[in-house]
């Protein structure tokens, strides 16, 4: 079995096929990362590129940790610090990257659409690791795979994405992942953070953060991206808060147990308290180790496109 792709650029270009291919990856890896030697040899004479143009911090040392689980030599560039503040393009910093003989690019970027470009400019193989507003398919792995290990499949189950759909990057791949594996989706938040086209997508919209805990087995809880925001969409956080923010005393006056997730990182008292963050009902910190061994399955599995003989 192998993956339909060559790059990671979307989760919207993956079979379901694909998916169950990484996830079934990452069980084994989850298995290795457990282990007293954390450390299997397969991307051995792979070299991996961390190109940040955006801030990160999960993801990046996810992606790097899960590099080094599998033994790959890895480089970390940032923007800030770099000959970008320069004038360089896009291009041609990757390009003179590639030139030091890197084989795969992983890639955070402010514009939608960036891995794309590259992926059709260049010779290399693109992870997307966030595109602006567009997708973050790691995480959506990553989170359908945490819903799968909660309870034992991602069919049928009722997922609520809260918060800022609008600008998050999370929303539109989590949708798609969770789509493809049978969920159903609603998403939640005030008008102007819900983009027109999300009901052509078939999701279920719902403007009242209580009625979407009624109906969902789990709470996706998304940050408001005030970094992405031109105009002010909500009036001030306080009042979002009041009206959208998750916490203890909603939750206990919903009479069912409801699995919490955040992709990080949390403007606790804003979208979520710390009452319910740190609660055994959260799953947030199970989604950050699960990013590494899913990180490992989706780098060992576009490798060995590169390079079929590998062995785990
Ligand atoms: C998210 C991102 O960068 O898109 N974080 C992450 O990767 N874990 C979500 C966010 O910034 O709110």
């Amino acid at each position: 079995m192998s993956l339909s792709v060559s790059h990671l650029l979307g989760i919207k270009n993956l079979t379901l096929a694909d998916i169950e291919l990484i996830f079934s990856t990452a069980d084994e890896f989850k298995d290795v990362i457990n282990r007293p030697i954390k450390k299997v040899p397969s991307l051995r004479d792979i070299t991996i590129a961390n190109v940040f143009f955006e801030n990160s911090t999960r993801t990046r040392i996810s992606f790097e940790l899960a590099q080094k689980r599998l033994s790959a030599d890895v480089v970390n560039f940032s923007a800030s610090g770099s000959s970008v503040k320069k004038g360089e393009t896009l291009l041609d910093t990757v390009n003179n990257i590639l030139a030091m003989k890197v084989d795969m690019i992983v890639m955070r970027h402010s514009s939608p659409g960036a891995p794309h470009f590259l992926a059709r400019h260049t010779p290399t193989c693109i992870v997307n690791a966030g595109d602006g507003t567009h997708e973050h398919p790691t995480q959506a792995l990553l989170d359908a795979y945490s819903i799968r290990q909660k309870y034992g499949e991602v069919a049928g189950k009722k997922v609520a994405i809260i918060g800022d759909i609008a600008h998050s990057r999370v929303a539109l791949s989590n949708i798609f992942a969770l789509q493809k594996l049978g969920a159903e989706v609603m998403v939640c938040a005030p008008a102007t953070l819900i983009p027109t086209y999300m009901q052509e997508l078939g999701v279920k919209v719902e403007h009242q953060v209580r009625k979407a805990l009624l109906w969902c087995d789990v709470a996706n809880v998304l940050r408001i991206q005030l970094e992405r925001q031109e105009v002010k969409n909500i009036p001030s956080l306080r009042e979002y808060s009041l009206y959208y923010g998750i916490n203890k005393k909603l939750l206990e006056s919903i009479d069912k147990e409801i699995t919490i997730m955040h992709p990080g990182p949390i403007n606790r008292g804003i979208e979520l308290d710390s009452d319910v963050a740190d609660s055994g009902q959260s799953i947030i910190l199970d989604q950050v180790e699960n990013g590494v061994a899913v990180r490992m399955a989706v780098l060992y599995l576009l490798a060995e496109k590169l390079k079929p003989n590998f062995k785990k």
